[in-house]
This record gives structure tokens, C-alpha cells and sequence, in this order.
């Protein structure tokens, strides 16, 4: 098992070594090496996040593969070769490549980003034993330092947040890849902090992945806070148009994650029937998971504010619940 990983790894670290070759000389790559300017991205990036580009022909990573002694076979149990219906091609073609490193910076795996519109935006490596992006928070290698640093982690969704969160200096970043925050996830951060800032996309997906993952994180003994950006802007595209600092203070003025819930909440259910009981329902998987008996009790304080009960009626609904879910 051990031999076999790291063969992945190396295999996919030289398909790494190659994508980057392909982008920064070839002709052919023209076009990415716009497409990377266009979106603000320096040379110092490209090199430290190892990017790279894919080349359009179907073949070209397995010749060059061929070539260094590694056979299709491999490639295919890696997956960055795809079996056709009679031979196999490259998975990875006219896209921009994010290889994907664990904490300790093995490659092992990758996201490959059309340039321009075109679906899949994002494709990444099959999801198999061997890679899970619910086990792998994308940036954590270079990252990791600073979080010890800074006493803090700053999660968001896409390869391109974490990236230019590096490149503005704010090195403690990382992004789950559009997933939702797991109990691996979890256990990976656990190493450098318990202070966390999610800082997802203002749109549907983003806030919807915000209300799930986060409890899961509460639980592990974390203090999560969530970061509300502008309706339909990513970290990426904040940071790019506003600059460092009016990011910095959108971090510092983020949101305890039971006050982000309960505001969801209540705009979700203003005035509505029995609209207590469905905004509790939402906020108290919130509440149960909170640590520390002084910050809680301050949070049902709050809760009972908002729905302009008494903290006598809230607590004794988390009672219920925590009984009901032990
Ligand atoms: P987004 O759609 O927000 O993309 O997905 P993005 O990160 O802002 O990318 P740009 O700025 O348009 O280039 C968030 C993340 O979800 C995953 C990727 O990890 C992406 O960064 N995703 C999204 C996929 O894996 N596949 C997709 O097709 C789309
Ligand atoms: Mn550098
Ligand atoms: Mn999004
Ligand atoms: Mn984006
Ligand atoms: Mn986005």
C-alpha cells in the first residue's frame, strides 16, 4: 500500500514538473499564460503552487510518460490516463492544472480549470481510496506555519481563493475544494489551531455549505466564524477588486457561527408560523456543539433575544435536543 502511494506520488509529482514546463514554454500555451494574467496570477504563484498547463492533443502526457519508463497502466491507476474504447488517452486536456498537495506537499492529485466557460469548470482526479478531497484541504503545505503563526485558519472554497489569499500575504488559507467541511478536514487543522474563518462564496452554494460541515467542526472543538461577503463575490475576486485591507477587516468583523445561523434563519422565516420553533430547530445543532459554558450561555442570551423569548424557554429546548441526539 505504502509502495504503491508512493509511486502515485512521484508520478504525479513528474506530471506536475511537466504541466509547468508545458505552461511556461510552450507555444501552445499561449493562451493559458494569458488566461493566467487576465486573473492576476504572477510567476512567484505559478511556480510556488506549481501550476501548470495541459496540452490539447490526447496523448501528449502519456508519450512523455512513456518516455521517463512509466506505463499507461500506471497512469491509469493514478488517473491522470482515462481508458477509451481502444486505447487510452490524457484525463487532463487544454486545462490549467492546480496540483493538489497533502500537508507534507506529496502530489496527489490534481484540478484542471477550462480556460474561459466550458463544463466541467473544475475537473480533479477521480475520487478513489488513494484521493478524497474530503480528506485533503488544498494549500495546508503552505499554509501550515502560518496558522500556527497567526493562531488562526482561514477555509474557503476554490483553488483560486486560496491562491490569491497567498499571493495578497495572507498565508494561513486554505479551501475544501467545493466541498463541505468534514470530520478529516477537521482532524487535519486540529495539528495547528481550533480558531477557524470560513470564508465561502456569497451565493447559494457557498452559504448552503456554510450551514452544513460547520457543527461537525464545533464538535471537534473548534471556534468557527463565518466571513459574509458581498452578494455573488468569491475571497478571489474581493481581494483582487478591494485590496488587503478591506479583506482584513471583513476577517476580523466575522460572525460566530450561531449568530450566522440564526440570522440565516430568521430572514428565512420572518414572520412566518411557528417561526420560533423552526429558527431554534436550525440554531441548536449550533448551540449543542458549543464549547465553553460562558460563550454558550452567551449565545442562548442571544438566541433568546432574537426570538424574543426567555433564555429559560431556549435552554431548556437544547436540553431536549442534546438528550434526544446523545
Ligand atoms: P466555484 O464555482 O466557486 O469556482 O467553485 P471558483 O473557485 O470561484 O473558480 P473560478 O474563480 O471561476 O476560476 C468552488 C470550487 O469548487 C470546486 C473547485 O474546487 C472550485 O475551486 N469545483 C467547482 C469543482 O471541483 N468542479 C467544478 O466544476 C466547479
Ligand atoms: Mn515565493
Ligand atoms: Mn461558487
Ligand atoms: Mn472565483
Ligand atoms: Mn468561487
Amino acid at each position: 500500500r505504502l509502495r504503491r502511494e508512493e509511486k502515485a506520488w512521484q508520478i504525479n509529482a513528474l506530471a506536475r514538473d511537466f504541466y509547468q514546463n508545458v505552461l511556461l514554454q510552450y507555444s501552445e500555451a499561449a493562451m493559458a499564460r494569458d488566461y493566467i494574467a487576465s486573473r492576476g496570477i504572477t510567476a512567484d504563484i505559478i511556480k510556488d503552487f506549481g501550476l501548470g498547463y495541459a496540452p490539447a492533443a490526447w496523448d501528449t502526457l502519456i508519450k512523455f510518460m512513456r518516455s521517463k519508463g512509466i506505463s499507461v497502466s500506471d497512469l491509469l491507476k493514478v488517473g491522470l490516463a482515462v481508458s477509451g474504447d481502444h486505447r487510452a488517452y490524457d484525463r487532463f486536456r487544454s486545462r490549467l492544472m492546480f496540483p493538489i498537495t497533502d500537508a507534507r506537499g506529496r502530489v496527489v492529485g490534481f484540478g484542471g480549470r477550462v480556460l474561459g466557460e466550458g463544463l466541467p469548470k473544475y475537473l480533479n482526479t477521480a475520487e478513489t481510496d488513494f484521493f478524497s478531497k474530503g480528506k485533503i484541504l488544498y494549500g495546508l503545505n503552505r499554509a501550515r506555519q502560518a496558522i500556527r503563526d497567526m493562531g488562526y485558519v482561514i477555509i474557503t472554497e476554490g483553488y483560486m481563493d486560496t491562491i490569491a489569499a497567498h499571493q495578497f500575504g495572507m498565508t494561513n488559507t486554505v479551501a475544501s475544494l467545493g466541498t463541505s467541511m468534514s470530520r478529516e478536514h477537521g482532524q487535519l487543522l486540529m495539528n495547528y489551531t481550533r480558531e477557524v474563518i470560513i470564508a465561502y462564496d456569497a451565493d447559494a452554494a457557498g452559504v448552503a455549505a456554510a450551514e452544513r460541515g460547520l457543527d461537525i467542526l464545533q464538535e471537534l472543538g473548534f471556534r468557527v466564524r463565518v466571513l459574509s461577503l458581498p452578494e455573488g463575490k468569491d475571497p478571489d475576486e474581493f481581494l483582487r477588486a478591494r485590496g488587503l485591507d478591506q479583506w482584513r477587516q471583513q476577517v476580523e468583523n466575522a460572525t460566530p457561527l450561531v449568530e450566522f445561523k440564526i440570522q440565516r434563519a430568521l430572514a428565512k422565516y420572518q414572520n412566518g408560523p411557528l417561526f420560533r420553533d423552526a429558527v431554534l430547530e436550525e440554531v441548536l445543532p449550533a448551540l449543542a456543539t458549543m464549547s465553553g459554558e460562558l460563550e454558550k450561555n452567551e449565545a442562548i442570551r442571544m438566541v433568546a433575544a432574537r426570538l424574543f423569548t426567555s433564555y429559560h424557554v431556549v435552554a431548556e429546548q437544547l436540553q431536549r435536543f442534546t438528550n434526544n441526539n446523545r
